[in-house]
């Protein structure tokens, strides 16, 4: 059976690439983006991948820790990945970006791959063993043969970045211990199904897992699910998924419930493509609602600007053609993106602190998984305020 496309959100740029230059607006690189259900493994992936090294290169901008949240969130996950690591055992992470997970160990019993090279020497400079490289079979065997097998491999928001994840499990599963546990985390179909969040699918999001596929996925390389934690706040609803070796004498198949999600996924129908379908026309009944919406409120002469410049807005501007004639500014708290121009549509980024002022009568939250903070900031503000998530509406 072949794979199906269910969703074409049409040509797009490199969603976090903010253009700063006339040289970089003439350069952007667009592609068709398209997602696709595979009906054999149920894996949700990307039609076209975009080349990796386009995207993760020594120019990569997201920097983790540049989020509070973000950096309690990865202290809280290195709290967990230590109640695992025995005396004397390592812990491997792959994708370390800025190393706000593998700086809460000591550089000795720490491993970290980073193909980012901005990123990599940071943490080598910090002391850490870094592998300047994307993961696959052979760098695994690499590790293996330097620093020997794994206790606890760790990977937050990058396997699902990794077009031949078949192959990147494969690794996985080279490089851990016996004993060892892979815990995972990534943004799951299921949240994006019920939140219509389509700008989830992106270049960096190669895959969107559901629970379904990965069991597929990992039982193809002998490893099979032993835990999942539900994260519905993080990154627009993730899941942290905890994986062993089938021939492990410690995590025995068989002796552990199948995860509640697991089953909701089940009655939702992932198995199949037909709530992929629905999705689709959800989506494509949102993009007419949100251009009917925002013309609607820009005939009447209001000013319309945009909160967070994000990964997610660059695929709901492009694909909802919104550009500056309608959203006049995107604000944004990040000083990297501040002065430069949203990815294919171009509409400027400005500072929120001197921009969501007084003068915006309409705020789109671009950033809509920050909603909660965003708007208590701005709680003294009469906007009205849109989002399209779960579905277009003015809050
Ligand atoms: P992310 O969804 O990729 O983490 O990006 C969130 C973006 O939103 C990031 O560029 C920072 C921005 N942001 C604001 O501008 N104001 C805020 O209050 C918050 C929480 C985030």
């Amino acid at each position: 059976m072949s794979k199906e496309v269910f969703l074409d959100l049409g040509r797009q740029p490199i969603a976090n690439k903010f253009v700063s230059t006339e040289e970089d607006s003439n350069n952007e690189y667009f592609f068709d983006l398209q997602a696709q259900f595979d009906p054999e493994t149920k894996l949700v992936s990307l039609a076209n991948f975009v080349d990796p090294p386009k995207l993760f290169n020594e120019d990569y901008p997201y920097r983790a820790g540049a989020s509070p949240a973000t950096r309690e969130h990865f202290k809280k996950a290195a709290q967990i990945v230590d109640s695992y690591l025995k005396q004397g055992t390592k812990v491997l992470e792959i994708g370390s970006n800025d190393g706000s997970f593998i700086g809460c160990f000591d550089s000795d019993i720490a491993v970290a791959v980073e193909p980012c090279g901005n990123f990599a020497k940071e943490t080598r400079n910090n002391g850490y063993d870094t592998y300047d490289a994307f993961w696959d079979g052979d760098l695994a065997e690499t590790i293996l043969s330097n620093n020997g097998p794994q206790q606890v491999v760790y990977s937050a928001n990058c396997m699902c970045h990794i077009p031949d994840i078949q192959g990147a499990f494969a690794a996985v599963e080279k490089v851990l211990d016996t004993d060892g546990v892979f815990v995972f985390e990534d943004p799951n179909a299921l949240f994006m199904l019920l939140r219509n969040s389509y700008d989830q699918i992106y270049d960096e999001h190669a895959h969107i897992f559901s629970l379904i596929a990965l069991e597929k996925l990992l039982a193809n390389v002998d490893m099979h699910i032993v835990k999942v934690d539900v994260m519905e706040n993080v990154h627009g609803g993730s899941c942290r998924v905890y994986a062993a070796k089938c021939g492990s004498s410690h995590w025995k198949p068989g002796s552990f419930n199948a995860p509640p999600l697991l089953e909701f996924e089940k009655q939702h129908g992932m198995n199949g493509i037909e709530p992929y379908i629905k999705f689709g026309d959800r989506v494509s009944h949102s993009k007419q609602l949100l251009r009917k919406t925002l013309s609607g409120f820009k005939e009447e002469g209001k000013k319309i600007v945009s909160a967070g410049a994000t990964s997610k807005s660059t695929v709901v501007f492009n694909y909802c053609d919104i550009g500056p004639d309608l959203v006049e500014y995107i604000t944004d708290t990040t000083p990297e993106k501040i002065g430069k121009l949203s990815p294919g549509k171009h509409i400027p980024i400005c500072h929120e602190k001197e921009h969501l002022d007084d003068t915006v009568d309409v705020a789109f939250l671009g950033a809509w998984n920050f909603k909660d903070r965003i708007m208590d900031k701005h709680s003294d503000k009469d906007y009205l305020w849109v989002t399209h998530v779960p579905e277009v509406q003015v809050i």
